[in-house]
């Protein structure tokens, strides 16, 4: 009996969890022929870069190619934050790049190429794609992905609770040094615009200040907080900040454009950071971490791995079920799934006045503010 194809791609940053996504995928559609019904998975190399490539780069997705992958970082079928099919760059005749929408031309191609699905695993940018390759008529599913945790639809995002981990084992690494050398210690970890590491790991890791992007920051009173550790005699302090922080009255901290990249890239508030706060008269010694990309990497934690595997099983049955359109999510608890387009409209940014920061508060955390 011929088989049915099943295509996945993986899109945007890396993350941990992403290999235990495909390996629940591919599991769980290896559980179908015991009724008699084939499938075939397929993965698009570098997002949908794969498809889209002459001669395609696709890789079949079995049991051998996905034999314990889910304890392992990163992605088997790699992945991008360039080429959006949305906006793909095209190279004219002048040398110049045009930004031209592919999706209708993708959709054929993925048909032509018998895909009968596409589960794409990605953060709010893959997922828009996702949405608007389901308009297109292409069958799709999303499965959440980042280590932000900024998508609104779902309680967390695989990959989030490592990236805290990490950041929480690096933090705990610095409050060694902060107080040997009786230092401020400033630590910047990801989140784009979203304050959820810095909050987790400042909780966590029990630092005096966490700056995140929900909350501006007015220097003087992280000033005034600094002061206050060193006068009660401890003599240190242990600073958490999230990238997307910015002062009051200044900005965010953002590098270069990159060519064919739609998101900012952010980075370095922890240098800015301690600028502000040698001119405003701190006189202690100040360093600065950027945890970078270590937040990204390595093996997921128990969490994620649990998370990524059941959303792949879950991905594939809203395949089986015909529920297109449609990303799966942890809600309330639950495993289920919400439609494309609201998962994209719906971010999930920490609550200034919530209960996470409140708790933060009444364990001595200041927010700058
Ligand atoms: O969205 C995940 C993330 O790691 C952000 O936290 C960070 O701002 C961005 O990706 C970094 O992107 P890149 O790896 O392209 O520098």
């Amino acid at each position: 009996m011929s088989a049915k194809k099943l295509l996945v791609a993986t899109g945007g940053g890396d993350c941990p969890g992403l290999n235990a996504v495909i390996r629940g995928i591919v599991k769980r559609a290896a559980r179908e022929s015991e009724n008699g019904r084939n499938w075939e998975v397929w993965g698009s190399m570098e997002a949908f870069k794969g498809i889209m490539d002459d001669p395609l780069r696709l890789i079949r997705l079995d049991g051998g190619a996905t034999s314990g992958i889910h304890v392992r970082g990163g992605t088997i079928i790699k992945t991008t934050n360039k080429g959006n099919p949305m906006a793909y760059p095209e190279k004219q005749a002048d040398g110049t790049f045009k930004e031209v929408d592919k999706i209708p031309w993708l959709v054929d191609r993925m048909k032509s190429q018998g895909f009968e699905a596409v589960v794409n695993i990605g953060g709010d940018g893959s997922q828009a794609i996702s949405q608007a390759l389901h308009e297109a008529g292409m069958p799709v599913i999303g499965v959440p992905k980042t280590i932000d945790n900024d998508l609104g639809a779902t309680d967390f995002t695989f990959g989030f609770q490592t990236a805290v981990q990490t950041a929480t084992d690096a933090f705990d690494r610095l409050v060694t040094t902060a107080n040997s050398h009786h230092r401020v210690m400033i630590m910047e970890v990801m989140g784009r615009n979203a304050g959820w590491i810095a909050l987790y790991t400042a909780i966590a890791g029990g630092a005096e200040i966490c700056l995140i992007p929900e909350i501006p920051y007015d220097i003087d009173v992280v000033v005034k907080r600094i002061r206050e550790r060193y006068n009660d005699g401890r003599g240190f302090v242990n600073i958490v900040v999230a990238e997307g922080a910015f002062a009051k009255e200044g900005s965010v901290t953002a590098g270069e454009g990159e060519l064919g990249r739609d998101a900012v890239r952010l980075g370095g508030v922890a240098y800015t950071l301690s600028e502000q706060l040698k001119s405003a008269g701190v006189e202690a010694d100040i360093r600065e971490t950027v945890l970078g990309h270590i937040q990204r990497g390595g093996i997921p934690i128990a969490y994620d791995r649990v998370l990524a595997s059941v959303f792949g099983v879950k991905a594939f049955e809203l395949v089986l079920d015909g529920k297109y359109g449609e990303m799966v999510v942890l809600k309330n608890n639950s495993f289920t799934s919400v439609p494309l387009a609201k998962a994209i409209a719906d971010y999930n940014y920490v609550d200034p006045e919530g209960t996470l920061v409140n708790a933060a508060k009444g364990l001595g955390i200041s927010f700058g503010i």
